[in-house]
């Protein structure tokens, strides 16, 4: 089964082609030998550099620029015709509406001209779904503890198979990789945040600073990272006047990195015996673009060693968003005889788990 994945719900236009063995039909069926034919992946970030952030006008605008060139270098990339393939799959959620409307038409046109089925993916479970074609000749089996931390969810959830998601916890404010970009605005060290933030940690001293570990010792698994950032902006608010030194910044990031990694081995632990209690020891997952940081997949890897659980995450390149992994989402669901109509409306939300009650302190980013 061979499937082109499009993804433009933020400021990366990406499209990639993935083909799997596919043994059974529908419900039973079950995947093998996945591999990425091709995997093109345009950053839109010299677009939006001078704003400190992505705005998301001028994202859907070069979406629609670049979509048609980047499809055609996937497909030329995977050395394959649109007849090869079985089904087209788009970002159809959550993110800026103006890019999921981009990749979900152009996704529909493609379907529709070929008579290709079109299959809508929820950008979380791309997310979700990954580490299951990253790792080898057979994918990682159900179910697994996932560790969702991107720019705009921070999330653990059990993941028990396609579609099957029970979330175990949230953050009930700000995002981890949200904290990560306004941590790297405040040091004046640009856009995007978190690889800067990681680069600048790597030469500082976690210890010099003081920082919270918001929620710790509070059982459950939610999270909070508002009073972090905040504590940022006051560490340099009490430096000397004058911009902050190189040294100041590194300090302040690795305090910063530090503090953040404390909260989520915290939090994960206690997922982890939530999880086991019902599934036995499952494999630990980190995925979505703060798992590109390799500070905190150490620390996570440490925490499933030291819990005797396997840890898993799909290589850095694809913890940031590309085609590939809404492409592979698009396989799973076709295999499992799952496709979507041409009347599919763009989602900016679409939770994992829609049973799911709100954090703790309710009312904020789900
Ligand atoms: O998954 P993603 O590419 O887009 C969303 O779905 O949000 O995640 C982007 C987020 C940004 O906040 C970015 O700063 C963060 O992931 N990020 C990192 C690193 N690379 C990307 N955070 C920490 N360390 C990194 N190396
Ligand atoms: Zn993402």
């Amino acid at each position: 089964m061979i499937v082109l994945g499009i993804e433009t719900s933020c400021d990366e236009t990406a499209a990639a082609v993935v083909s799997a063995d596919v043994a059974g039909a529908g419900p039973g069926s079950v995947l093998g030998r996945p591999r990425i034919l091709s995997n093109v992946v345009l950053s839109q970030l010299d677009e939006h550099r001078a704003f400190g952030g992505v705005v998301p006008e001028i994202a859907a605008r070069a979406h629609v620029e670049a979509i048609d060139g980047i499809v055609a270098e996937a497909m030329a990339e995977a050395g394959l015709d649109f007849a090869a393939l079985d089904g087209v799959a788009a970002t159809g959620g959550p993110g800026l509406i103006g890019g999921v409307m981009v990749g979900v038409m152009t996704a529909k046109a493609l379907a529709y001209a070929r008579g290709l089925a079109f299959i809508a993916v929820n950008h979380l479970e791309a997310h979700a779904l990954t580490v299951r074609l990253t790792g080898g000749e057979t994918p990682l089996a159900f179910p697994y503890l996932l560790l969702l931390v991107s720019g705009g969810h921070c999330q653990l959830l059990g993941v028990e198979g396609v579609g099957k998601y029970r979330r175990l916890g949230t953050t009930i404010d700000d995002a981890l990789g949200e904290a990560f970009d306004k941590t790297a605005k405040m040091l004046g060290i640009g856009y995007p945040g978190g690889p800067a933030v990681e680069r600048l940690a790597a030469q500082g001293n976690a210890l010099r600073f003081d920082m919270p570990r918001p929620m710790k010792g509070r059982g459950g698994c939610d999270f909070s990272f508002s009073g972090l950032k905040t504590k940022v902006r006051q560490t340099i608010e009490a430096l000397p006047p004058g911009p902050v030194t190189e040294r100041d910044a590194a300090d302040i990031a690795a305090a910063f990195q530090h503090a953040a990694g404390d909260v989520l081995v915290e939090r994960c632990a206690n997922a982890i015996e939530i999880f086991a209690a019902d599934h036995g020891p499952a494999p630990l997952v980190v995925a979505g673009g703060v798992a590109a940081n390799t500070a905190l997949r150490g620390r996570l890897q440490a925490l499933a060693d030291a819990s005797g659980i396997p840890f898993a995450a799909p290589p850095v390149a694809l913890c940031t968003d590309n085609g590939a992994m809404v492409a592979w989402a698009g396989l799973e669901r076709l295999a499992l005889g799952e496709t979507d109509a041409l009347d599919f409306k763009p989602r900016p939300r679409w939770p994992l788990d829609p049973e799911a009650p709100k954090a703790a302190y309710a009312g904020v980013k789900a």
